[in-house]
């Protein structure tokens, strides 16, 4: 069940900044005992216990846990000591329980025919456009400065540097071929097709450098915002319920390619060659196959009560933390920290 369905509301008002880590609390003590060579499985048990409770803590609206429990769910997420991967992803997964039990409740929810389901999921992907939101209309339709355009590019490769990463995990919960080869089929794009130069991570890259942007991201200086936001996508990816994985990357594919045209045309306005403009170009103008490719494989669950409620519950959690993620970008562009 729902414990609440303010999980946007809760957070983004009086988080402390990624930039100033908390001291170690008992759970970030409990979890470095429980990755340590040759540790028992009671520390394993015990780190759990401590990170659920601060999980719980944090979605219940205190700040400063919620800050935590991300930054700790970020370092489980991302690639360390191989020794200790199986300990970090049983972690997490435990963690992604508490995230279900707090997700969006929905009240006006109910099943529809797939086609009107599609058609409701459309309706509100385009409803939650970023298109309209006050950072976009500064950068797309007003004259920014230089420093403003690297925020807004540093932090777009903090986010998607790694999006063949979401791809290649979620491949892995199809057991057809058939099924799994949508997403195989995108990451062959991603990855360059037959030009590893063009590998989309490799062209995004270039952006960076022509910006003097550098590409070694430090997370933990992170805020916690864009940290729930990297943390979402790689939950619902590697969530056991593919529902929350589809919803997610059909979610980012239906409005990639409007928004690296104006990505696109931004960088054509300021005089950007053509060379580092290439990721944005690509992206901002190739036709909608992906989508419709993925929708015809979400189809085949969309005919369940359950699997429709999920696909909404991640739909409305990713825009929510969009959202959040994206009003604190645009106070750090105002100059306007909250520290
Ligand atoms: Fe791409």
């Amino acid at each position: 069940m729902n414990e609440t369905s303010t999980f946007r509301d809760t957070q983004h008002a009086n988080i402390p900044s990624g930039h100033a880590m908390p001291a170690p609390d008992q759970a970030s003590i409990l979890l470095a005992e429980a990755l340590k060579p040759g540790a028992a499985s009671s520390r394993t048990a015990l780190a759990a216990d401590a990170l659920l409770a601060l999980t719980q803590k944090g979605l219940e609206g205190d700040a400063a846990a919620y800050a935590q429990y991300q930054s700790i769910l970020l370092d489980l997420h991302l690639p360390g000591e191989p020794r200790t991967e199986p300990t970090r992803r049983w972690l997490a997964s435990q963690i992604y329980q508490v995230e279900d039990r707090f997700a969006p409740a929905l009240p006006d929810f109910r099943v529809l025919p797939v086609d009107e389901f599609r058609a409701k999921v459309d309706a509100e992907i385009a409803s939650r456009t970023r298109v309209r939101h006050p950072m976009s209309l500064h950068l797309f339709q007003g004259a920014p400065p230089l420093r403003d355009v690297r925020l807004f590019l540093r932090h777009h490769w903090n986010r998607s540097y790694n999006f063949y990463s979401l791809l290649a995990e979620l491949a892995f919960r199809f057991e057809a071929i058939h099924d799994a080869s949508v997403f195989y089929r995108n990451l062959y794009g991603e990855a360059g097709a037959e030009t590893p130069e063009r590998a989309h991570p490799t062209l995004l890259a270039q952006l960076m450098a022509y910006f003097d942007i550098p590409l070694r991201v430090d997370f933990a200086a992170l805020d916690p915002l864009e940290k729930a936001y990297i943390n979402n996508r790689i939950r619902c990816v590697r969530h056991t319920d593919v529902a929350w994985g589809l919803s997610l990357v059909y979610a980012v594919e239906s409005v990639s390619c409007v928004n690296h045209l104006r990505i696109y045309e931004l960088l054509q306005r300021m005089g950007v060659p053509e060379g580092p403009c290439e990721f944005h170009r690509l992206h901002g103008t190739q036709d909608e196959i992906d989508t419709e490719e993925m929708w015809e494989l979400i189809a085949k669950f969309a005919h369940d009560e359950s699997f429709q409620r999920t696909f909404m519950q991640s739909l409305t959690r990713h825009f929510d933390i969009n959202r959040a993620y994206f009003d604190m970008l645009w106070r750090q562009m105002q100059g306007q920290h909250i520290h």
